[in-house]
Formats: C-alpha cells, structure tokens, sequence
C-alpha cells in the first residue's frame, strides 16, 4: 500500500485537487462464528490491515472508481432506476450507494480512489472494509453524518440486499467500532458492545492457507436457513423464541430428538459457541489466555464437525499452529471453507512460529501459506498525513 502523502500527492497532480481520505480496517474474530446471523454473540477486533477511499466531488450524479487494489476501473450512476450487482468487485461501492440512499441520503457524484492491503478472500472482511470506506467517503462528500453503528447497519444491507449475502453484522459492525488493544464483544441482538483489552504479549498471527474453495457463499446461506429451520422446529417446544440466541444447551438437549440430525448438529454449535464467547470474555478479563486457547480449540472442532465449514487445509494449519510452543489456541474464522487460521501466540515465541508453521505447511500441501501478524486497531474513520506518522 503507498505511502498516505505519496497517494495524496499522485491524486493532487492527477484530479487537480486535494481529495479526502478515508480508511476502514479489516478485523480478526478471537471467538464467536456463525453466531451474529443468530442474534448471538461474537468477539471481534479490528486491525491495522485497511482499505482507503480517496474521494474528490465530481459535478451530476456519476461516481467514477479507479484503484490498485483491484482489477480494472468503474463507473455507475447514482440515477440508475435499477442498479444490480454485476458480480465485479466494484459491486461493494454499487451496494453501499445504493444503501445510503435507501437510507434518505442524498449523495452527490464523486471520483473515488481505492487502495487495499487486505488480503482478499482470506476471511479478514475486505468487502466489509470496502464498503465501510466508501459509506464514510460518499457520506462526506454528500455533506452527511451517520454515527458508527448506522454506518455498519447501512452496509450490512448493502452485502444482504445487493450483494445477496445473507451475512451477519459482526464484520461491518467491528470495522466501524474498533479500539486499538481491544477487542469488542458484541451483542448482535441488541447491538450493545463491550470492550475489552488483549494482552500485549499475545500476538494475533492470521495464517492464510491460501485455499478458498468455491462452495463458500453458497453454503453459507444454506447455513442460516438451516439454523432457521432448527428455531421453526424448537419454536413448537420452547415458546417465544425468536433466533438460536434464545434457546440454551439444555432445551436443546430436551428437545434435539425432534429435529432432523443435520439440524441439530447446527443448532448444537451456534447455542454452544454464545456459551464459549462468553466464557471468553471472561477469561480475556481475568488473563486466563490459557482458557481462551482451549475455547477456541472448541470452537475449531464444533466449525468442524457440527457446522462442517471447514476443510483439510484450515484443520492441518490448526493442527500445525498448535503443536508450536507458545500457541495459546488456533482455529479457523470466518465463513469456513478456506481462508484463514487465527492463533494466539505469545510474542517471545512468533518468529518461531511463522517458519515451523509456513515450512511444515509447504510440506505437507505443497503451497506457500502467508502468515500476516496483526494488531488491534480502531475503527473506520478519516485519515490525515498526520495520522500515518503517528502524531
Ligand atoms: C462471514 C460473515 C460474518 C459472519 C462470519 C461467520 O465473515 O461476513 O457476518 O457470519 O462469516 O462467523
């Protein structure tokens, strides 16, 4: 990713004026997958990985995208009766136009330039990254201000309603709403959130496998309509519930004969995962990482074997991450079905870890994983010169 002052400089002399910045971060989730389209919990924290809009007001209603991050220009008009997705990654901006006027705002024409250095397709939230940067930029450039959690909802329409995936709001909502040395745990109900501190002496180490097999969005939405089906059949049981949030291990176990078995293996984790999210919150409050680790290693083996949204790559990285000294916990995060491997390593023990991890992943694949070490990182926002040195 270029310099901020550099990118500053080479859109000055290429649009003939100062365009405003702005950035959203990627986010790693310690705990809690599957769980936000569940109105459950999930505890996530944003990183230093970010995507960047440049924005320069342009007159009429078109919007004009370049970047190097991705493929090839774009452009589109607000005016646009019908806008539908074109399956291109300019979609993203599309959505996230279309939702903020949706919303009653009015936006006006603008050039946006967009720069990334989140890996896509990896599980650290590049789409919800994009669209969060280029809310705060259209918002900006159309004279508005929405707080960071009307932003997050915005965007969440855009990904459910435009993009048609069904996805929760943890990804968005973490990329608005971040604290550098936090991780925030979130209610996805009732959108409350708390913030609580990560070690310093733990390290985040994201470990790509470099795998995403194809299944991934499709079986994604296959997933939530399992869960929905799992609440229809309990509903007729336990009175008043509205989503898996509202049913405990116990009702389920009282009740589990009922449903179909595929059903309850998914009801069996998204109930378990709240319980483990909260435990480990606790556990993050009281600096009982060793805790932590061990309901993440739970959390790996529910994905597994009760979602079944994992795949070989992500199990072996898991099983590579944990035989190293000084791995506190590993599992996959995110959708499922590649992507990456999130483990807690402790900082004396990360150079170690990257190359017994990268070199026994070559080995037994034959690919190159990446292994990016992340840090907390506040949320979306305006970037100034400023900002990048630190001051
Ligand atoms: C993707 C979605 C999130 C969440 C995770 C699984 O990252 O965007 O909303 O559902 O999968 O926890």
């Amino acid at each position: 990713m270029v310099e901020l002052a550099d990118l500053l400089n080479a859109l000055q002399q290429a649009w003939g004026s100062a365009p405003d910045v702005f950035q959203a971060p990627g986010r790693v989730n310690l705990i809690g997958e599957h769980t936000d389209y569940n109105d459950g919990f999930v505890l996530p924290a944003a990183i230093q990985l970010q995507t960047r809009v440049a924005i320069t007001p342009v007159p009429g209603r078109q919007v004009f995208i370049e970047s190097t991050a991705y493929s090839d220009n774009a452009e589109f008009s607000l005016d646009d009766p019908q806008p539908v997705p074109r399956k291109h990654w300019s979609d993203y901006v599309r959505a996230t136009a279309w939702s903020l006027e949706h919303q009653g705002v009015r936006l006006k024409g603008a050039r946006l330039f967009i720069d990334s250095n989140i890996p896509p397709g990896a599980g650290l939230s590049s789409s919800a990254a994009l669209e969060v940067a280029t809310a705060q930029a259209l918002l900006s450039n159309a004279g508005v201000t929405l707080a960071p959690t009307e932003i997050a909802k915005v965007c969440h329409r855009a990904e459910n309603e435009f993009i048609g995936i069904r996805s929760g709001i943890m990804d968005q909502f973490a990329s608005c709403n971040g604290r550098r040395g936090h991780a925030l745990l979130l209610d996805c109900r009732s959108l409350e959130v708390s913030y609580v501190a990560v070690p310093r002496d733990i390290h985040l180490m994201v470990c790509n496998t470099m795998v995403r097999h194809e299944l991934a969005s499709g079986e994604y939405n296959t997933r939530r309509q399992e869960c929905e089906e799992g609440v229809a059949v309990l509903s007729r049981f336990v009175p008043g519930i509205r989503a898996l949030r509202d049913v405990t291990p116990e009702q389920l176990a009282r009740f589990g004969a009922e449903i179909d078995p595929v059903i309850h293996r998914r009801c069996r984790h998204v109930i378990d995962e709240n319980r483990r999210v909260l435990l480990a919150k606790q556990a993050l409050d009281s600096g009982d990482i060793g805790t932590l680790g061990t309901l993440m290693q739970e959390s790996h083996q529910s994905l597994r074997l009760d979602y079944e949204v994992s795949c070989p790559e992500l199990d072996l990285m898991c099983e590579l991450a944990l035989g190293v000294k000084g791995v506190h916990g590993a599992r996959m995060m995110g959708g499922g079905f590649g992507g990456c491997v999130l483990a807690l390593v402790e900082s004396s023990a990360s150079e170690a870890f990257r190359e017994t991890v990268a070199d026994q992943y070559r080995h037994r694949t034959g690919i190159d994983c990446e292994i990016y070490e992340c840090s907390t990182a506040d949320g979306a926002g305006r970037l100034s010169v400023g900002d990048q040195l630190g001051v």
